[in-house]
């Protein structure tokens, strides 16, 4: 008889561990208990336990209003229909950009006592990252949308809050207006593309990179037409610790088909825009290649892991010296978080010695089966051309010169 093998199931974390949650899941009970409004939304199940109805837009709302009240100290409220974020997966998303300023990545420039500045692009009538960050970790933010409702609505939700309104500004975005940043200097701009062939190995996602790298980017034929996203919202001079942003993931209100298993709102301003996700993100990654090192980390989250690996590939071919992703598990929605960096990275992984050799060898991990040696090589031969660099692939001696 065949030997049916057995599966491991690999358990996906769906809570970062430093979430307010990842211990103490919220209890509905003791909320409805200690807020009225809440509790004609809670019902028990035969097992007893209290639920609501997610596809209660009037729950979820409430129960969001209730957690940021009851675990945040927030006032919050948002209009009908407008997007309702739920508390633990957005802190998720906060909790990862600390990991990301937390590591030795790219080196620190911070002083101790130094505010962290965020830039959360597209808020939100919820600006429920910039009250997350500044309640949570005393993070500043400037909060950008296009959307008069979501400006209205952010600026009062920040106003409810004397406690930290003094971190957050709401700022809009025109349609028209971009400002012109210098490029950086011819030897700069080598510099962070050499960064990227050198040190890649073993700052990226391994598998992301793996598979990133035999694709070639089709990210120009879904292009963005829309308002300035950071070109254009960010003044001269400033700079950033990250951005972040919840993107518009769709390219129809249709597509966003809104799940039928949840009631989270979402009006079409804030759940579609022309090219969806990728046109989106793509235009963010346009943005940071003019202002650089403005972020020390830029990042989106990603709705469809199809758009992650030609979003890497766009990273790749723009020359960022770092990338980093991750996935957030949201009940039965995943999602996945991207950050790039022009900082060069700290973390040399080949060190002096070994650089001054002529010929490097090293270690691919997370290759898929389909792909044999010889797909590497093209790979990086086509890899070190679009970073500049002059490249001669050998493939009878098997090396590519450079
Ligand atoms: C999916 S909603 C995210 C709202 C909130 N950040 C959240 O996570 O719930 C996307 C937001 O981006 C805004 N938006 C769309 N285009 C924008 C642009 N060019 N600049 C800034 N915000 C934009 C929309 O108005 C909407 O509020």
């Amino acid at each position: 008889m065949p030997s049916k093998k057995k599966r491991k199931r690999v358990e996906r974390p769906s809570i970062h561990p430093r979430n307010k949650y990842s211990d103490n899941p919220p209890d509905f009970a003791q909320l409805a208990s200690q807020y009225p409004s809440f509790e004609p939304f809670v019902f028990y199940s035969r097992d007893g336990r209290p639920r609501i109805d997610w596809t209660d837009y009037n729950a979820t709302r409430e129960l969001t209003r209730v957690l940021l009240l009851h675990d945040h100290a927030l006032n919050w409220w948002i209009p009908d229909g407008q997007l309702c974020p739920t508390v633990p997966n957005r802190s998720n998303y906060i909790h990862w950009i600390e990991d990301l300023l937390m590591s030795d990545i790219i080196p620190s420039t911070r002083t101790n006592g130094d505010i962290i500045k965020g830039f959360d692009i597209g808020t939100g009538a919820n600006c429920i990252y910039p009250l997350l960050g500044a309640s949570l970790l005393g993070w500043s933010f400037v909060g950008s949308d296009v959307a008069d409702v979501a400006l209205e609505w952010a600026e009062k939700n920040v106003v409810n809050n004397p406690h930290i309104s003094g971190l957050i500004e709401i700022r809009k975005v025109d349609g028209g207006e971009t400002t012109v940043y210098q490029e950086e200097s011819q030897t700069d701009q080598s510099v962070s593309k050499h960064c990227i062939n050198l040190s890649e190995v073993g700052v990226v996602d391994r598998e992301a990179a793996a598979s990133a790298l035999f694709e070639s980017y089709p990210g120009a034929n879904k292009s963005y037409h829309g308002p300035s996203i950071l070109l254009g919202a960010v003044k001269d001079g400033e700079k950033f610790d990250f951005c972040m942003c919840n993107p518009p993931f769709f390219e129809t209100i249709e597509e966003a088909g809104l799940n039928p298993k949840t009631s989270c709102g979402g009006t079409p301003a804030e759940m579609v825009c022309p090219g969806g996700e990728q046109a989106f993100i793509s235009r963010i990654i346009e943005d940071s290649v003019q202002l650089k090192q403005s972020f020390r980390w830029y990042t989106s989250m990603v709705g469809r892991k199809s758009n992650l690996k030609t979003l890497i590939s766009h990273l790749r071919s723009v020359g960022v010296s770092v990338v980093k992703t991750t996935e957030f598990v949201q009940g039965q929605t995943c999602r996945w978080g991207l950050a790039w960096s022009f900082v060069p990275p700290a973390r040399k992984i080949i060190s002096s010695h070994v650089a001054e050799k002529r010929v490097l060898s090293f270690t691919l991990e997370g290759l898929q089966r389909q792909y044999s040696a010889v797909n590497v090589l093209q790979a990086v031969e086509s890899f070190f051309c679009t970073s500049g660099a002059s490249c001669k692939l050998n493939l009878d001696s098997f090396y590519v010169d450079v």
